[in-house]
């Protein structure tokens, strides 16, 4: 996460996520599934921009979201198909700040969209996290990054992810998603990414998916990234929700499909899906790679790295 400090406004970058592993270990008794998942973040953006209010009306929240392809070629894209309302997380984030610290300050939030909605990509989770620490700096109500992740994990099980105290941008995570382990990656990796016409919701895709023994060890692959040896890490990516998003949406299949005609080291689709992604040896080969992807018409193909 990216915090930015300007004259009475506070601007956070707020990144994306790809899960390199993930294994839903068994559904709980409050609903959730318990998960063990490897989560990197990856440098596409969504900008949050949060503005001190004027005096006479200082309490006022404010949300607007603007699609950041249509800010760039202005009349291109359609309307973003998100609520500025308060069942945004941004809002529900803002509301939780306020609630649990009493502060009655207002704030104006931009947002700028870049994240895929509905993608596996954590972007609403992001955007809730960014708003916790946004807020807390510019109403200077100094919560301390422990208490943030206490509200993080009420907001959603990847909201954590995003504050982890040791920022690696890198976790094992388990239980709902919000035990974080941070882990250190030595080497960037590089990626492609292509987000179909359609997303999933991920409360559906958990409802058909099957708790299973795990197919490898997510330590394994950490070990594997550590040490710089790739191809043994690519073959380590796992997804138990990928069955269940095939099952539900012919998208993803059909993205499976292309990527294992092109020499990737690995692909695999990202949390609930649908983006779906390739693992490759270097930049050079992700820009190429996601070239041939854009011919195929399979969705927005874009080129992603973590960071090191
Ligand atoms: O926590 P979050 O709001 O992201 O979860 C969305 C939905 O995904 C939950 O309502 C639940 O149905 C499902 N989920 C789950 N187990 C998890 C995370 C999410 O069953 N660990």
């Amino acid at each position: 996460m990216l915090v930015r400090d300007e004259p009475r406004a506070v601007v956070v970058g707020a990144p994306a996520k790809l899960n390199l592993f993930l294994q839903v270990l068994g559904k709980r008794a409050d609903g959730f599934h318990d998960l063990e998942t490897l989560m990197v973040t990856v440098g596409i953006y969504d900008t949050l921009r949060f503005s001190a209010v004027s005096a006479d009306s200082p309490d006022a929240l404010t949300l607007t979201c603007v699609d950041a392809r249509s800010r760039s070629r202005p009349g291109a894209g359609e309307a973003l198909p998100l609520s500025s309302g308060p069942d945004n997380l941004v809002m529900r984030a803002a509301f939780m700040l306020r609630e649990v610290t009493g502060t009655q300050q207002g704030a104006n939030i931009e947002l700028v969209k870049r994240i895929p909605l509905a993608a596996g990509l954590a972007g609403g989770s992001t955007d809730a996290a960014a708003t916790l620490v946004g807020l807390n700096r510019l109403w200077k109500l100094n919560l301390p990054n422990a208490e943030l992740r206490v509200l993080a994990a009420r907001l959603g099980s990847d909201v954590p992810f995003f504050l982890s105290p040791v920022p690696t941008g890198a976790a094992v995570c388990r239980g709902r998603g919000e035990i974080l382990e941070p882990v250190r990656l030595p080497q960037r990796l590089h990626f492609v990414i292509v987000r179909p016409q359609s997303g999933l919701s991920t409360a559906q895709v958990f409802r058909h998916c099957r708790a299973g023994s795990a197919t490898g060890r997510v330590e394994d692959l950490v070990r594997h990234l550590q040490h710089g040896r790739l191809h043994a890490a690519a073959r380590c990516l796992h997804n138990s929700l990928q069955e269940p998003a095939e099952l539900l949406n012919v998208e993803v299949t059909q993205l499976k499909h292309a990527f294992g005609r092109m020499p990737f080291l690995g692909h695999l689709m990202s949390g609930s899906g649908t983006s779906y992604y390739g693992l490759c040896q270097h930049r050079r080969q992700a820009v190429a790679l996601a070239a041939r992807l854009r011919g195929t018409r399979l969705g927005d193909a874009f080129v992603a790295q973590s960071r090191s």
